[in-house]
């Protein structure tokens, strides 16, 4: 393992002003995706979507750090022929790799799930380096409920996310290390940090048991957010307040970076926190984005399959990174939104 150079990665990967664009949907998560703007979920329909996104210059270049790409995208070439992967080199991103296998009912546990994906791993990962990855990603799921989650549930998690870490420093990948308590349910924001706090507590203890090195990670977590079904929501500075207040407790100042996911806010509400957070600052990590569907709703719905709309596609995915782009270094404003 060369941990300079995985640090040089990382680093890059939270570059100030970029962030991670999260195209790395399954086979399943890419079909309802499509289903929802009418459009058929076939190799050839992914790889169209997929290419029109790495195609869009002014926002891959200008705004994105890094592509996560599912296992079918890192192979695929474009109509014309190149590499997937080249494209997104050719604009300066990073291209990154989904390797976790989804997430599976857990043992005796109901309704708690532990992430797959560990077996084999070390030849997919040599196999994906072959390809031009240069960091990964595996995320567990933490559902908040009734009893739930359990104790079990968080330290399954933790102990594959730091397998899953270790394994990708020793094939010279960035792990980006992605715990997420979901937003689902009725759950208060104190639920939400709670639980936040533990599962990330845990987690750092097993990357260390592991032998992680942490300035050669990304960390994925989610905000600290009410369920959607609370009555109680939270104002956006609450939200970032609260947010940097678990992170600090929990999260090494040697980590480089902490690059968010969306998990179902609004596209404008994921940039809204992103931006107070940045605005906030006292932290010792850069703080951008890995987003999936706040970057990618609005060029889904524009684009809705059809070729002659791939420019207005391209420029819905241009805002949005250009919005996050800017909330990444507290800079946005709501008056940008139009
Ligand atoms: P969302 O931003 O849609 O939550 O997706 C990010 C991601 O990569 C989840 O694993």
């Amino acid at each position: 393992m060369n941990l300079a150079e995985l640090n040089k990665v990382a680093e890059a990967m939270v570059a100030p002003g970029k962030g991670i664009l999260a195209a790395d949907e399954s086979s399943g998560t890419i079909k309802k995706r499509f289903d929802a703007i009418g459009v058929e979920s076939t190799e050839e329909n992914r790889r169209d979507y997929r290419e029109l996104l790495f195609r869009a210059t002014e926002a891959m270049s200008n705004y994105i750090s890094g592509v996560i790409l599912y296992d079918e995208t890192i192979r695929q070439n474009a109509k014309d022929g190149t590499p997937l992967v080249r494209l997104i080199e050719q604009t300066g991103a990073i291209p990154g790799i989904k390797v976790d296998t989804g997430a599976k009912p857990l043992p005796f546990c109901p309704g708690e799930t532990v992430t797959e994906g560990l077996d084999g791993l070390r030849e997919r990962l040599n196999e994906y380096y072959r390809l031009g990855a240069r960091f990964a990603k595996w995320r567990a799921v933490i559902d908040i409920g009734p009893g739930i989650p359990s104790r079990n549930c968080i330290v399954a998690n933790a102990q594959a996310l730091a397998r899953y870490a270790a394994l990708c420093q020793e094939a010279q990948i960035v792990p980006i290390v992605e715990p997420e308590v979901l937003m689902d349910g009725d759950h208060t924001i104190g639920r939400c940090a709670e639980v936040t706090e533990a599962t990330l507590r845990e987690v750092f203890y097993q990357l260390g048991l592991a032998g992680v090195a942490l300035e050669g990670i990304v960390l994925k977590p989610n905000m600290i957010v009410p369920g959607k079904k609370c009555p109680t929501q939270a104002s956006v500075e609450q939200v970032a307040v609260e947010t940097i207040k678990v992170l600090k407790r929990v999260v090494p100042a040697a980590v480089p970076g902490i690059a968010y996911l969306s998990g179902g806010q609004s596209d404008v509400d994921a940039t809204a926190h992103l931006d107070a957070m940045n605005r906030i600052g006292g932290f010792p990590w850069k703080m951008t984005f890995s987003y999936g569907r706040a970057l990618q709703a609005a060029p889904q719905k524009a684009w809705s399959g059809k070729p002659e709309n791939v420019p207005a596609a391209q420029k819905a995915f241009l805002h949005r990174a250009r919005m996050n782009g800017l909330a990444s270094k507290g800079e946005w404003s709501r008056d940008l939104e139009g």
